[in-house]
């Protein structure tokens, strides 16, 4: 029983709010579970209401507090709004995570401005935005987490990374001014770097297995990311364990990165 006080001290989310955005699909809602079941009470934000419900009785079914807030993450009123609304379920949140995106894909030379906004606003400006407004009260309370989620895509071209990568790269860039800002207040800000995982968002490539086994191969463990993958990482970077980790890009890619 000693290891489990111990484990506890270490990674256990019970009393603390989570605000996972991205958290009824793919790898947010993997890392909304996982933060949920280690103790954490856990609002999930998106726009399809169906997603958000289904996804929130799935870990009300499992014993843990959550519920949702449905709200457009690409516009700067849809941001606020879904984070007032969203504090006001369990209080304001002691951890951020910045799941949502999008990847448009169309090559460079047909990027139009409507692609590069679009993209910028829901997986640059929408983090930037939760990160202003929850931020600072974190500090103030001196306990705080921010994960962004990015992408291998931060770090080199792939498959038309065109403005996707961009958007990714500068989350990094974030993640690293945001923990230079509120580390010093118990806030960490880390990101996590997913390679391939088989999820929607990439749902035209995962369902070509020529392609899907060729990328398996490129990983060092031998196969592509799932959801749950993220679980033990999230958990780690959300909880008093990782409180001397920040400004990191954490991969969670099977090697892929190093390969
Ligand atoms: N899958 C991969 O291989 C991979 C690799 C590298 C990085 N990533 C990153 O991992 C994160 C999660 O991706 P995923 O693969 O889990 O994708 P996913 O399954 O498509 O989930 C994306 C989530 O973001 C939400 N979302 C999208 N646009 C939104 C908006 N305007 N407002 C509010 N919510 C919005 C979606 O819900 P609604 O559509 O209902 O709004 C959904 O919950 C993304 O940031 C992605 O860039 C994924």
């Amino acid at each position: 029983m000693e290891s489990q006080a111990y484990l506890s001290e270490l990674f256990s989310l019970e009393g603390r709010v989570a605000l996972v955005t991205g958290g009824s699909s793919g790898i947010g809602k993997g890392i909304a579970e996982a933060l949920a079941r280690a103790g954490a009470s856990v609002v999930v934000v998106a726009r399809r209401e169906a997603e958000l419900a289904a996804t929130v009785v799935e870990l009300t079914e499992q014993g843990c507090r959550a519920a949702w807030v449905a709200g457009d993450l690409g516009t700067r009123e849809g941001v606020r709004a879904a984070a007032d609304e969203a504090a006001e379920v369990f209080g304001e949140p002691d951890v951020l995570v910045n799941s949502a995106g999008i990847n448009l894909r169309p090559p460079m030379g047909k990027t139009g401005d409507d692609v590069w906004d679009a993209t910028m606003a829901v997986n640059l400006e929408a983090p930037y935005l939760l990160g202003q407004r929850f931020g600072p009260g974190m500090a103030e309370r001196g306990f705080g987490r921010i994960i962004h989620v990015t992408s291998q895509q931060a770090h080199r071209a792939f498959v038309q990374s065109g403005v996707y990568g961009v958007s990714k790269g500068a989350l990094e860039s974030l993640t690293r001014s945001q923990a230079e800002a509120w580390s010093p207040h118990g806030v960490t800000c880390n990101a996590l770097v997913p390679g391939f995982v088989l999820t929607p968002l990439n749902e035209r490539l995962s369902s070509d297995p020529e392609r899907v086994a060729a990328l398996a191969a490129r990983t060092m463990i031998g196969r592509n990311g799932v959801a749950e993958d993220f679980a033990g990482a999230a958990v780690f970077l959300a909880s008093r364990a990782s409180s001397y980790v920040t400004g990191q890009s954490v991969f969670v890619d099977g090697g892929f990165h190093v390969h």
